[in-house]
């Protein structure tokens, strides 16, 4: 029978958490759960509907349509990884976009919202089997995860890796405007009231600065090996 593990991958924007997850999910036959993707969804909706801007958060009409907003990963087979859905739109270009990745940090400081993604993570978690990345996965939504990684990386190299996947998909943005983006995010996410981003006491820590993604694959193979070897 395969043997299901939880592991729970966080780190600083950019650090290509999602990259090496979704590897590994593949490898292991495990359900990989990009947790920033809904954090980008639910901040995507906010910005549509003019509760999210950037000099202004209407927090309480936003915590207010919360419950009317329903977030789902479908599988798109071409692709090789679930895109996210939100009330039954395909929204996984969108939320991908430096207009949101520039909003998303403001919305998910709020505790409601975290709430409510946090509950979905956990449900979706159940069963084990699972890969999933985000900013608070080894410390609030899976605190005994089998496997915990911390991925970090210089602030230059990840801005220079994001910069690179925003052009090559057309967008028109500047590098300034990029690394400005991945710093801030870092200054808010880890410094909010509610789950900011930390290591866990537990957690293995990865810095791939100057890292291909084979390295890292192969590294954390060994490691997920080890851990499905003792269960
Ligand atoms: O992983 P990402 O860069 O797509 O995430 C976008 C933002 O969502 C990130 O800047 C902070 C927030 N986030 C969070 O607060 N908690 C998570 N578990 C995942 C993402």
């Amino acid at each position: 029978m395969n043997k299901k593990i939880t592991i729970a991958i966080d780190g600083f924007s950019s650090t290509g958490k999602s990259t090496i997850a979704k590897l590994i999910a593949k490898k292991y036959n495990f359900i990989y759960v990009d947790s920033g993707a809904m954090y980008r969804a639910i901040t995507f909706f906010a910005k549509q509907n003019n509760f999210v801007g950037k000099d202004f958060l209407k927090k309480a009409e936003l915590i207010s349509e919360l419950k009317n907003n329903s977030l789902s990963f479908q599988f798109n087979k071409q692709l090789g990884f679930a895109e996210m859905f939100l009330n039954g739109q395909n929204v996984e270009k969108e939320i991908r976009r430096l207009e949101v990745s520039q909003l998303v940090s403001k919305v998910a400081e709020i505790s409601e919202v975290r709430r409510k993604l946090v509950k979905e993570q956990q449900e979706m978690g159940e069963k084990g089997g699972v890969v999933m990345d985000g900013r608070d996965i080894g410390t609030v939504v899976f605190p005994n995860a089998d496997l915990k990684l911390f991925m970090t990386a210089s602030a230059d190299k990840r801005a220079t890796r994001r910069y690179k996947e925003l052009i090559d998909r057309g967008d028109k943005v500047s590098f300034k405007d990029v690394l400005f983006n991945v710093e801030e995010r870092d200054r808010i996410d880890s410094t909010r009231e509610d789950s900011p981003l930390t290591k866990a006491k537990d957690a293995i820590e990865i810095d791939n600065s100057d890292m291909g993604i084979q390295e890292q694959f192969e590294r954390i193979c060994t490691l997920v090996d080890r851990k499905l070897k003792e269960i």
